[in-house]
């Protein structure tokens, strides 16, 4: 009897499947600069980039921290702004915060080696299922998967998955997969390449099936089901979020701010004092309340940052010390020639760009 692509799909012969797999990635691969190394702390912090953020982007970012922090016990003795700062853009700034912690756990607790155990790298800061299988497959060749939302469409389509895949019973069976599946021999290579092909042609929009190696055992492909597989869950509504920030100025200096520890998002970044409301104007004079200055009701400008289901505006506004505030909790005054060396996040570095092309 002939076997066909089809009638099989869902029991492969995974040492097969590996096989079109890993000869596609070993001749196809990009030429990524965490793919040239075998350290264990270059890869660990490639990961820990790589899981929020695309590639592209990726590569400029690790490239300057690792030039910048080389090792686990520079990272580790590395203040926590210039870590933040090594991030500024990248976003999702807990994960410097816990790059950080980790380094310094595995510099006390562990003689500076990661741990090479499930058990020990779920303890390191920052390591969840994720970036544990990623890591230890890659940096010690150990044969655990790895599930992102690369491999999630992939193999969707590949074994033909259905109902929502990012929680419940269709990630179950999508780690199911990957469990059985993912290669003993060249495990890190092989989630590798699983990621890679979804990054480069198992595209959400317009697969490149005609140049997949596994477009004959692809029930998607086959039967045309691409666009159904992974099945679209319901976008969740977008809220706006109206927040107002002030720009005081005083011979030279301009107020800034470092955000606590206590703060729910951005911890350590810094910051133009900033307020939120039902509107502008509430937050414009709670602002300017709370540092009693005289703010203007005309914004200087407007910037726009969209972060998960969080569309912010965020409007600056001019104001004036009337003498010299008494300053506590965080703020400074900065040149602000100096501002460039703070590590500012999303719209607040939008709004220093501004200030700095039109002020600067
Ligand atoms: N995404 C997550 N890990 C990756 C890796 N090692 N290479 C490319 N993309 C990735
Ligand atoms: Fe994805 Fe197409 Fe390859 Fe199937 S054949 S795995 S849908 S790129």
């Amino acid at each position: 009897m002939v076997k066909t692509a089809l009638t099989n799909h869902n029991n492969p012969d995974p040492l097969l499947f590996q096989e079109s797999l890993l000869s596609w990635f070993d001749q196809y691969k990009r030429d990524l600069p965490w793919r040239r190394t075998r350290d264990p702390y270059a890869i660990f912090v490639s990961e820990m980039m790589l899981q929020q953020t695309q590639v592209k982007t990726v590569i400029p970012y690790y490239e300057r921290f690792l030039q910048e922090l080389p090792d686990w016990e520079s990272l580790a003795k590395a203040k926590e702004e210039k870590v933040l700062k090594l991030w500024e853009g990248l976003g999702y700034y807990r994960r410097a915060r816990n790059l950080r912690a980790a380094a310094q756990k595995i510099i006390r607790d562990y003689a500076g080696r990661l741990p090479d155990t499930m058990e020990g790298i779920l303890e390191i800061p920052g390591v969840g299922p994720y970036s544990a299988g990623a890591v230890l497959s890659i940096a010690y060749q150990k044969p655990y998967p790895v599930v992102d939302g690369n491999v999630i469409r992939v193999f969707s389509r590949l074994f033909l998955i259905k109902g929502n895949l990012k929680t419940g019973e269709g990630h179950k069976k999508v780690w199911e997969w990957a469990e059985k599946l993912v290669s003993r021999q060249r495990p890190g290579d092989f989630n590798q390449a699983v990621m890679e092909l979804g990054a480069t042609l198992c595209l959400s929009e317009n697969p490149q099936c005609l140049l997949c190696p596994l477009l004959n055992r692809c029930p998607a492909a086959q039967g045309g089901l691409q666009s159904v597989f992974p099945h679209a869950l319901k976008p969740s509504a977008t809220v706006e979020v109206p927040m107002s920030a002030l720009f005081i100025e005083r011979k030279g200096k301009v107020l800034v701010k470092k955000r606590s520890q206590n703060e729910k998002w951005l911890k350590g970044m810094w910051e133009f004092p900033s307020a939120g409301g039902k509107n502008f104007e509430e937050a414009r004079r709670k602002l300017a309340g709370d540092l009693k200055v005289r703010a203007r009701r005309k914004p200087m400008l407007e910037v726009r940052h969209q972060i998960t289901r969080h569309k912010i505006r965020l409007r600056l506004f001019g104001a004036s010390a009337p003498r010299r505030l008494p300053l506590s909790g965080g703020f400074q005054w900065v040149a602000l020639s100096r501002l460039q060396k703070l590590p500012f996040a999303s719209a607040q570095g939008k709004l220093r760009e501004w200030l700095l092309l039109n002020r600067g």
